[in-house]
Parts: C-alpha cells; sequence; structure tokens
C-alpha cells in the first residue's frame, strides 16, 4: 500500500507542469474557483427589527441575563442626525433598514443588533469630528470594517452607531525601495494584495476573508492566518498607524520606519485592541517581495503525530521557503467535500485521519521544486506521511486551498457553529479536540483544523441550532482546559462580544488591570465598542464614573477579578 502511495506520489513530481513564474499563488482566482470570500447573502436580513432594546440574539445563549443595555449612553435623536448630515455627505449618512441589517449582523449571524444609524466617513477628518461629537453627546459607537470577524466584535450589541471605514479605501504610497505600503484602513485585503502584486510585492498576510476583510480590521483584530509561519505578526510587519481617539483626537503615529527607538511604541496597543481604544484610519506596513515560484501539496498523516514529525521536518527540510502549514482532521476535510461546490478531494484513495497542507515560496523554480520532491519522498519513505499530491497547475492549487479557507463556510453551512480559536502546546493541541468528541458523545459534529505552523488550533463545533444545553458542556471546560495548558483562548480572532468576560483565562488579574487603566485614559466615557473585551470591569468603571447603580448595569461573571480594587 505504502509503495502504491509513494509511486502515485513520485508520478506527480514527475510532471512537469508547475505554476508560471511571475504569479503568486495565493492570489490566483479561477473564475470556477474564486478564492474570493463575497458575503453575497447578507444582502437582507430579515431577523433584524432595530429594535434598540433588542440585544444580541445569541446573547441568550452566552451572557444570558447578564447584560443589559446601558442607560447612561444617549438615545440617538434627530439633532444627531443633523449633526452628522452636516458632518458627511448625506448619503454616508445610513437609516435605510435593510443596510442597517446588514450592518447589524455579523458573519456568523450569531450576533445581531439594533443599531439605528450607519456613518460612513471619508476622510480622518470626518472620523474625528463623529467620535468629537458622539464623545460629547456619550453616544456609543462600533468601528466596523469588512465585518468578517467571528466573535461578535464588528456588529453593535444594541443600538450604538455603526462607524464603518469602507469609503476609507485610497493608497497612499508605495515605497518600491524597501517595499512598504502607506494606505487608508478601509482597504480591502485582496485590493491592496493585487496592487502589490502588479508591484512585486505582496501583503504578508492572507485570509480566507480577504475578499471583504479591511487592512484596518485586520490590525485591529491583530490578524494571523495563512502566511503567518512565514511573516509572522502584525506587530512585526505594521510599521505606522494613524488613529482616531474617542475624543477625536488624531494620532500620528504613520511611521514608515524599520527601526524607532525613540519612547513607548504606542501602535502596538491598538494592534489586536479590537476597536476599543480607537479608530484605526491609516496604516504602514512592510510588504515583502513577490517570489516566483509557488507550490502547493496535500499530504495524509495517519495520526497526529505524524504530523507534529511533519512539522519539524517542513521547518528543517524546507526551510526557508516554507511558506504555509496547515493542517485538518479527516471531519474537517469531508466537511469542506460535502458543502463545498465543485470541490473533489484530490486524494480520492485516502481515507486518513489527518491532512497537511504545505505551500513553498522561493526565488528559485528549479531549486525550491527539487528541495520540496526530496522532502516528500523523504517523509514517504519515513511513514510520517502516508499519501500525498501537488498541485499541478493553478486550478489544482485553487482547489487545495478552497478546500482548507472553505472549512468556515461549510461550517455555517451545518445550522449553529460554536467556534474556538486556541493558542496551545503543538504537542498537545489536537486532545482537547479528541476530548470534545468524547464529552459530546456524538450529540454534535467536532472538526479540528488550523494554522500548525503556529500552535493555532481552530475547533469548530456543530448542531442544527444553538442550544444553552450544548453550551453548557463545552463552556467553561474548553477554557478551563486551555488555561491549565497554559494556552490562549484566543489566538487569532480576538474576543469580541463572545468572550469578553473571558479574558482572565488567559491573561492575569494585574495584566487585565493595566489594559483597564489604557482603556479608561483613551476611552474615558466609554463609548468605543461597549460591551466587549474587558466588558466586566469596563463596566464596573462606566458605573463609577457616571453614579449609576450596579445592578441596572451588569452582573459580573462570577471568577472574573475586579481590575479597580
Ligand atoms: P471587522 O470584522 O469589521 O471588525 C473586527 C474588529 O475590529 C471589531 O472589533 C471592530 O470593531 C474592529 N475594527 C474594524 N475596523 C476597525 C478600524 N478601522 N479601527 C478600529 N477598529 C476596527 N482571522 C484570522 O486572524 N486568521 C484567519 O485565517 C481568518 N480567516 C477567516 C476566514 C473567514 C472565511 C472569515 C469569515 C473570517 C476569518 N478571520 C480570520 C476572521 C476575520 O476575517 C479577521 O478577524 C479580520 O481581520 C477582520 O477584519 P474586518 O475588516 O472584517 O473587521
Ligand atoms: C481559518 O483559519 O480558517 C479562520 O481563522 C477562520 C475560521 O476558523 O473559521
Ligand atoms: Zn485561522
Amino acid at each position: 500500500m505504502a509503495t502504491r502511495r509513494a509511486s502515485q506520489l513520485i508520478t506527480s513530481l514527475s510532471s512537469p507542469s508547475r505554476f508560471p513564474i511571475g504569479r503568486c499563488l495565493s492570489a490566483f482566482s479561477s473564475p470556477d474557483l474564486p478564492r474570493e470570500f463575497t458575503p453575497k447573502s447578507w444582502q437582507s436580513n430579515p431577523q433584524c427589527k432595530c429594535s434598540i432594546n433588542k440585544a444580541f440574539s445569541f446573547q441568550r445563549h452566552s451572557f444570558s441575563s447578564k447584560i443589559e443595555r446601558n442607560p447612561s449612553y444617549s438615545l440617538l435623536n434627530s439633532d444627531d442626525i443633523s449633526y452628522f448630515k452636516s458632518v458627511l455627505e448625506e448619503k454616508c449618512v445610513v437609516q435605510d433598514e435593510e443596510r442597517l441589517s446588514v450592518a447589524n449582523t455579523d458573519w456568523l449571524r450569531k450576533y445581531i443588533g439594533s443599531s439605528q444609524l450607519l456613518l460612513l466617513p471619508k476622510n480622518t477628518d470626518e472620523v474625528s469630528k463623529i467620535l468629537s461629537y458622539c464623545n460629547s453627546r456619550l453616544l456609543a459607537v462600533v468601528p466596523q470594517g469588512g465585518n468578517t470577524g467571528l466573535v461578535g466584535g464588528s456588529v453593535p450589541v444594541y443600538d450604538e452607531v455603526v462607524i464603518s471605514l469602507a469609503n476609507m479605501d485610497k493608497i497612499i504610497s508605495l515605497d518600491k525601495v524597501n517595499g512598504i505600503l502607506t494606505c487608508e484602513a478601509g482597504c480591502v485585503l485582496e485590493n491592496l494584495n493585487s496592487f502589490l502584486e502588479n508591484e512585486g510585492f505582496i501583503m504578508p498576510l492572507d485570509l480566507g476573508a480577504k475578499g471583504s476583510c479591511q487592512i484596518g480590521g485586520n490590525v485591529s483584530t491583530n490578524a494571523g492566518g495563512l502566511r503567518f509561519v512565514r511573516y509572522g505578526s502584525l506587530h512585526g510587519n505594521v510599521l505606522g498607524l494613524e488613529v482616531v481617539l474617542a475624543n477625536g483626537t488624531v494620532l500620528d503615529m504613520l511611521g514608515t520606519l524599520r527601526k524607532d527607538n525613540t519612547g513607548y511604541d504606542l501602535k502596538h496597543l491598538f494592534i489586536g485592541s479590537e476597536g476599543s481604544l480607537g479608530i484605526v484610519t491609516k496604516v504602514s506596513i512592510l510588504t515583502p517581495a513577490k517570489l516566483p515560484s509557488v507550490n502547493v501539496a496535500l499530504l495524509a498523516c495517519g495520526d497526529y503525530l505524524s504530523c507534529q514529525k511533519l512539522l519539524v521536518a517542513a521547518k528543517r527540510g524546507l526551510g526557508e521557503i516554507l511558506s504555509a502549514f496547515e493542517f485538518m482532521d479527516s471531519h474537517a476535510i469531508n466537511l469542506a467535500l460535502t458543502h463545498l461546490e465543485g470541490v473533489t478531494n484530490p486524494l480520492p484513495q485516502s481515507e486518513s485521519k489527518f491532512y497537511v497542507l504545505i505551500e513553498t515560496t522561493g526565488s528559485h523554480e528549479a531549486n525550491d521544486k527539487a528541495k520540496l520532491e526530496a522532502f516528500l519522498l523523504h517523509t514517504l519513505e519515513e511513514g510520517v506521511v502516508l499519501d500525498g499530491a501537488i498541485a499541478q497547475d493553478i486550478s489544482q492549487a485553487s482547489t487545495f486551498w478552497r478546500i482548507r479557507e472553505g472549512i468556515s463556510e461549510a461550517s455555517v453551512k451545518e445550522g449553529a457553529c460554536y467556534k474556538y480559536d486556541l493558542s496551545l502546546p503543538v504537542e498537545k493541541l489536537y486532545g482537547i479536540v479528541e476530548e470534545m468528541r468524547l464529552r459530546l458523545d456524538g450529540t454534535a459534529k467536532v472538526i479540528g483544523y488550523g494554522h500548525l505552523g503556529d500552535g493555532n488550533l481552530h475547533l469548530n463545533i456543530m448542531t442544527p441550532e444553538y442550544t444553552d444545553n450544548i453550551l453548557t458542556k463545552i463552556e467553561p471546560f474548553i477554557y478551563e482546559w486551555t488555561s491549565a495548558q497554559r494556552g490562549s483562548i484566543s489566538a487569532e480572532h480576538g474576543l469580541g462580544f463572545m468572550k469578553a468576560d473571558k479574558i482572565h483565562y488567559s491573561k492575569s488579574a494585574e495584566a487585565v488591570k493595566l489594559m483597564g487603566s489604557f482603556k479608561k485614559m483613551l476611552d474615558p466615557k466609554l463609548i468605543l465598542n461597549p460591551y466587549k473585551e474587558l466588558a466586566a470591569p469596563f463596566f464596573t468603571d462606566i458605573i463609577h464614573a457616571l453614579n449609576i447603580s450596579l445592578h441596572l448595569l451588569f452582573i459580573p461573571y462570577p471568577a472574573m477579578p475586579n481590575i479597580f480594587s
């Protein structure tokens, strides 16, 4: 069996067909297998009735009775609308119910807010005027990028004003010597990548939501994605930011230097702060050179230990050309094959428990090819890999990627999707998937996949609909398990509304208290993205600040440390 599979791989390896020089695979978009993500289906959402007293529909499954609209925030009135119309173009002050319904609903359709106003500023000055006004009027706001976030951070909980960056999508400059791109925050990631490709560069990050997510949203979530293993975190790649603070102050940190040790590097506070400290309006970012030789392989492994061995071997054997190392268990790949249109299994003979997608990107076609072939033959001979295929053309490569990137889309087609995004030591990472399967005992579908090269597991649990019964079997167990491994309950998606009261599983009380101090300093009236990230301490704070009685606002999560003590 092993020989047949090995020879199958050797056959495909010996074929001369490869990706054309000068194209970066990650930007290929074939008409039949588009890699772009277009949320057309959101265009109307009958569930949104836009009543300000209606909080997230999923609220009943998470915070339950613990959260109510904070009455200290003002209610929108006609004077407010008149003010916004005097500052923005009239068409950028949106009250149309259908458009509001899209802005009120998150990608998972799990969180549905009741905002009655969507603002679309066109420049930093307009963002500044909006925030300054909202701050003085105590109107809560939600910054919104492409609305592809997966933790309920990008949509209002109640009637917060949505500030979308979609109209701020200009590329400002590209320094072609140093590969530094400066642009507005509303630029869509895929558009930036396409622009760069024509200039001989690529974006240092890539994700399945690239066709909709914006660079400002990426920065604000500190998105990881598929190239992280090669190019690292946005904390390393973002060189500068322009941010508008809650009171309208424009903070110019839009440097373009690789090295600058003058004082505190404040931009890092905003990277990953999920719209809780300011609105990102401009970004400068380091962009790697686009390299001509890209190869993609899909490999099958018999057990999780082999996946780990493959990772170690890939880091050593492929070294500098390794650009992605993604894994999927058989449940995840089967889900994708079931729900994604026009996608077939590239390894039809194989019924392995695990699959790994490896991408290499390098500068020398022949050398890179030889390196990958030698690596794959070696891992086959060693029995680490049982079967595998290297994409022979763009279409095949797109199919491999489509399967991996399409898992999120396939998951939501099952009905309800409880989504977890954990950082764990690689050797322990799959343990939680197995434990969860045992725990749920066939009552839900459990899939494990993710960015194995970065120690980042995505664990999706799917049932026909959301129920408290399933949720109580999953949480807090999953967070306690992760915390016990000293892992993180959010590797890359953030806390949002979903995990607003869960930060203590991954951060010490002292660290959370310091975060609270930053929040108080930068947004003292707490108008930015309320009820999310650090929600409990912030509500406690607003009670102190605005003299409102505790029971009206929030019943703190029992294990939450009081950061203001
Ligand atoms: P939004 O969803 O609009 O907002 C996300 C958060 O950032 C919110 O809290 C919002 O208030 C805040 N925000 C947005 N813009 C700004 C701004 N300009 N200033 C201040 N705050 C702002 N994530 C990963 O990390 N890796 C992946 O591989 C990945 N793959 C995905 C695949 C799919 C199919 C989907 C649907 C999502 C995926 N995500 C992934 C999650 C999501 O795409 C990322 O978090 C992305 O960075 C969000 O960008 P956005 O523009 O859509 O932001
Ligand atoms: C991914 O890696 O596919 C994303 O983070 C999205 C997801 O997990 O759904
Ligand atoms: Zn991911």
